[in-house]
């Protein structure tokens, strides 16, 4: 089974991951979760799911490379094969982020390679557009670049606020990572050498 770990806020992307792994066509097992902050919703919804938690407090780390290497411990520990960000918002060092390459994907509440970085939701309505959506992708050194795997759009009304837009892509969130987790997972899609997606489709 693919071994996955995450990080989390509220948790909403975790709850849908752990829909996702307990379909009997699934081949993927959440084996911990890991939160850089104690206390968040989503160390709660693992501890009830009785999955492992950890938690790794990047404030008692003088770098952040300690921080990434106390992070990759965990992860070796566990014998994870596949790490889902969602909601972690830590810059990865790049020596960490090399070792993962190809088996860490991120969450991001846009249509990358448009309003990356924070407040996606915001920066989308305050650019007028009419749609926006989610970007499953490889992680990779570069902020919010990596290789794509899944999208959802999702329309922006007039009547959105930043709530209400962020909810609807939320919804979008939870189908698009389990999609990418089973594409990723099941070896369908790959990330190439050269930091493209290899897909036995085309
Ligand atoms: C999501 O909006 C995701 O796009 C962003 O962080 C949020 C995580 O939410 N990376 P949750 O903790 O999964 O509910």
């Amino acid at each position: 089974p693919i071994t996955l770990a995450l990080w989390c806020l509220t948790g909403t992307n975790l709850q849908a991951l752990m829909e996702q792994v307990k379909k009997p066509s699934s081949s993927a097992e959440i084996v911990v979760v890991i939160s850089n902050r104690p206390g968040v919703m989503g160390l709660k919804r693992a501890s009830m799911a009785g999955i492992q938690t950890r938690v790794v407090d990047h404030k008692l780390y003088g770098s952040r490379a300690e921080f990434d290497g106390t992070i990759d411990k965990v992860l070796e520990e566990f014998g994870v094969e596949l790490v889902c960000l969602a909601g972690f918002m830590r810059i990865l060092t790049g020596p960490f982020v090399r070792k993962w390459s190809g088996k860490m994907l991120n969450i991001h509440p846009s249509l990358l390679p448009s309003f990356k970085g924070v407040n996606a939701q915001k920066q989308a309505l305050q650019a007028g557009v009419r749609v926006t959506g989610c970007t499953v992708h490889f992680v990779a050194e570069e902020v919010d670049a990596g290789a794509i795997v899944v999208q959802e759009a999702v329309p922006i009304l007039v009547t959105d606020t930043e709530d209400s837009l962020s909810e609807r892509i939320r919804e979008a969130e939870h189908r698009a990572f389990p999609a990418a987790l089973e594409l990723v997972g099941s070896g369908a899609v790959k990330l190439r050498d050269d930091g493209r997606i290899d897909t036995e489709q085309y």
